[in-house]
């Protein structure tokens, strides 16, 4: 496995590297999440790219940028075992030179659900992606449905702008009691990591509810707020939202496909997670 840290390194390498090429953008702090994109990522292409990169530009400035987990030599570790052929690492005046100013802004898509509550992160997140995918120029991008508004967000950059690769979404790896895998985690203590699994327990009570044949979104939103409501660690319900999983435009009635999701606070840690529903 060779590690670029430099664009002009990562160019060299590129050159001799065999398509078809699988991207794996992640921040590091890897776990089970990022090990199941990176596998898939594996089994699909001839040559397997991994980027880590806390990108500081999708933080807002009371976010935790300056306490995201980092690992990078474990990382590295991870990805070599897991047969990943070049890691791009770079540093943010790499990333961000002295002058930069160009930003992607996905208009309505990145303003709602994460977006109200994150103002400016989906800017960054569009952002970086795009000169990721510019610098490696990968035929396939793997994302984890963990995080279903940026896999929209992505999708719709690459549809909007033509760029004319795969996206790949990877199903959500969760814990034995459900709880959607995240480097965040990692802020819980035990008493709240007890407490946690309620957001995945309240987004299955929608889909019961689904299942057993209510459409009224209003019901099934209220239904997964009552689970949540129920937890006392829970402190703060961000939003309970049901809605179109490509438009994200909140849906009347739910219909097959749409994607469930919730983001609450406990303790210091704000976790997010969907379903959807089939
Ligand atoms: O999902 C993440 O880890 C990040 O948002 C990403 C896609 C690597 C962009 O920084």
């Amino acid at each position: 496995m060779r590690v670029a840290t430099s664009i002009p390194d990562l160019s060299t390498l590129l050159n001799s590297i065999p398509r078809p090429l699988g991207l794996v953008p992640t921040m590091g702090a890897l776990h089970d999440g990022h090990l199941a994109l990176v596998e898939k990522a594996r089994r699909e292409n001839q040559s397997l790219v991994a980027t880590i990169f806390v990108n500081p530009t999708q933080f807002g400035p009371q976010e935790d940028l300056s306490g995201y987990p980092r690992d990078e030599n474990r990382d590295l570790d991870m990805l070599r075992q897991h047969g990943v052929d070049l890691v791009f690492a770079p540093t943010a005046e790499e990333m961000y030179p002295q002058g930069f100013d160009t930003w992607v802004d996905v208009g309505a898509l990145g303003d709602r659900l994460e977006g109200a509550h994150r103002p400016g992160h989906f800017r960054g997140v569009a952002t970086v992606v795009t000169k990721l995918f510019g610098l490696v120029r990968p035929d396939r991008a793997y994302f984890g449905q963990k995080d279903g508004q940026q896999l929209a967000v992505i999708r719709r950059i690459v549809r909007d702008l033509n760029l004319g690769l795969e996206v790949v979404a990877v199903p959500t790896v969760r814990d034995p009691d459900g709880l959607a895998q995240s480097s965040r985690n990692a802020y819980l203590t035990p008493s709240q990591r007890k407490a946690a699994p309620v957001v995945y327990r309240s987004l299955c009570r929608a889909k019961t509810l689904w299942s057993n044949g209510e459409r009224d979104a209003d019901k099934l939103r209220a239904e997964v707020r009552a689970g949540l409501e129920g937890e006392p660690l829970v402190e703060t319900i961000d939003y309970a939202s049901v809605a179109h999983a490509e438009s994200l435009d909140e849906l009347d009635q739910a219909s097959a496909g749409a994607m469930v999701s919730v983001a609450v606070r406990i303790g210091r840690t704000r976790l997010i997670d969907n379903l959807i529903l089939e």
